[in-house]
């Protein structure tokens, strides 16, 4: 190896070295993140009812809050305005070209909570509370006539709901299903 390349080498290993133990230190920056910073975003809830807060809601508890925060959007009794219809849809074996909704295409009544929940009202997410988000989801739910108008969303009966195209699928991680 000639003078040039050793020295080279010698210098890459030095910079290295500093580079290391520079990464080591850290820049200094920032605090450390706390378990209560992670919990008020670790809001995921698995098809399978995983993480799924305490509370409950029915269709008539949520009857009113819909009217209120959400018919603006997606219209009265839920069939659609300016966003997408929650209530109803065609077969989806009509065609490949049928809108996909909750009743026709949603695999898991648990993702119905955890969507209303993280993202709606559209132009204010996350403001809905527990509860609010279990009494929607029981709503939408009776409208398409998937439960029971006076049967209680909670943590043990939502996972429980069958989707009318919960065999629709083939699941990546049949563990994480209902
Ligand atoms: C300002 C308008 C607006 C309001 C108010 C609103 N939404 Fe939405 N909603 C939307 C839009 C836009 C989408 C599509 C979002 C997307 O695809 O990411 C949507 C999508 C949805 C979906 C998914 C529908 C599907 O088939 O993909 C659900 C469920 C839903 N909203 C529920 C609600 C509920 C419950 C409320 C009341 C708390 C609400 N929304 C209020 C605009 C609104």
């Amino acid at each position: 190896m000639s003078m040039r390349k050793l020295s080279f080498t010698a210098t890459a290993l030095a910079l290295g070295l500093v580079a290391s133990s520079a990464l080591a230190e850290g820049p200094g920056l920032g605090v450390p993140i706390s378990e209560a910073d992670i919990a008020a975003w670790d809001i995921t809830v698995f098809p399978s009812g995983a993480n799924l807060p305490p509370g409950s809601g029915t269709a008539a508890q949520g009857a009113p809050i819909y009217a209120e925060k959400c018919a603006l959007c997606h219209g009265i009794n839920a069939e659609g305005g300016i966003a997408a219809r929650l209530v109803g849809g065609e077969p989806l074996t009509t065609g490949i070209d049928v809108g996909k909704t909750i009743a026709n295409f949603w695999a898991s009544a648990t993702t119905l909570f955890d969507f209303t929940r993280r993202q709606m009202p559209w132009q204010a997410p996350r403001t809905l509370t527990d509860d609010e988000a279990y009494a929607l989801t029981a709503y939408v739910l009776a409208l398409n006539g998937i439960i029971d108008e006076d049967e209680e969303m909670n943590a043990q009966s939502l996972p429980a709901v069958q989707m009318p195209n919960r065999d629709g699928f083939m699941p990546r991680f049949p563990e994480l299903m209902p």
